[in-house]
């Protein structure tokens, strides 16, 4: 890997602001809601246009955080998808995801989701490549930006555990 430091960029140079996504009826599940997995599909594909804008290289996911559906969406209901990087490390970059619905007829929206992704930037042979870091401007920004490190913290400490787990095994 290169060790030359690439200038940094903002968040706002790679964000995806409300994405929209209609619900149809071939998106439900048995029980009339949205099928989560169509949701999980979405939120990757989002946080990987961010990674790949941030990075300026293809990125492949390398982990999800854990996802919890505080609502369901149902049919008819617009899901909006807004996502951007939190933190940047040598290769890798924390991308934060929020899912809200919109009621088309009030256009009231509320929170059913977020969550936190890793990709890793990736160079033509396909080995991990350096990435820009991240400028947080707004106070929300650097909050993100300082609990990105605490998570990656976690992370770390839980793919130590796993390893050493398989190795006993
Ligand atoms: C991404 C990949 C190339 C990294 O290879 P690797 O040998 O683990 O590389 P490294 O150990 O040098 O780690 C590279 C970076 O990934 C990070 N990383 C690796 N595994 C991680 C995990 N499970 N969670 C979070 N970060 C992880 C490391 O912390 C490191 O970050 P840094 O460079 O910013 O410090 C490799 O793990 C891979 O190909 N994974 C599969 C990805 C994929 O196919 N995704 C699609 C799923 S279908």
């Amino acid at each position: 890997m290169t060790h030359k430091t690439l200038p940094g960029r903002s968040v706002k140079a790679s964000a995806v602001e409300n994405q929209t996504y209609k619900v149809f009826p071939n998106d439900l599940n048995s029980m009339g809601k949205v099928f989560g997995g169509l949701i999980m599909s979405i939120i990757d594909r989002t946080a990987l246009v961010v990674a790949e804008r941030h990075s300026g290289s293809s990125c492949v996911t390398v982990s999800v955080d854990s996802i919890h559906f505080l609502a369901p969406a149902t049919r008819g209901d617009t899901l909006l998808f807004s996502a951007s990087v939190n933190r940047s490390w040598t290769s890798s970059m924390e991308i934060g995801v929020r899912v809200t619905i919109e009621n088309y007829r009030t256009r009231e929206t509320h929170h059913i989701l977020s969550a936190y992704l890793t990709f890793v930037a990736l160079d033509d042979n396909g080995k991990p490549t350096r990435v820009p870091s991240v400028i947080p401007e707004s106070f929300i920004e650097k909050r993100r930006y300082a609990e990105a490190d605490e998570r990656r913290k976690l992370r770390r400490e839980e793919m130590e555990k796993r390893r050493s787990d398989r190795e006993q095994n």
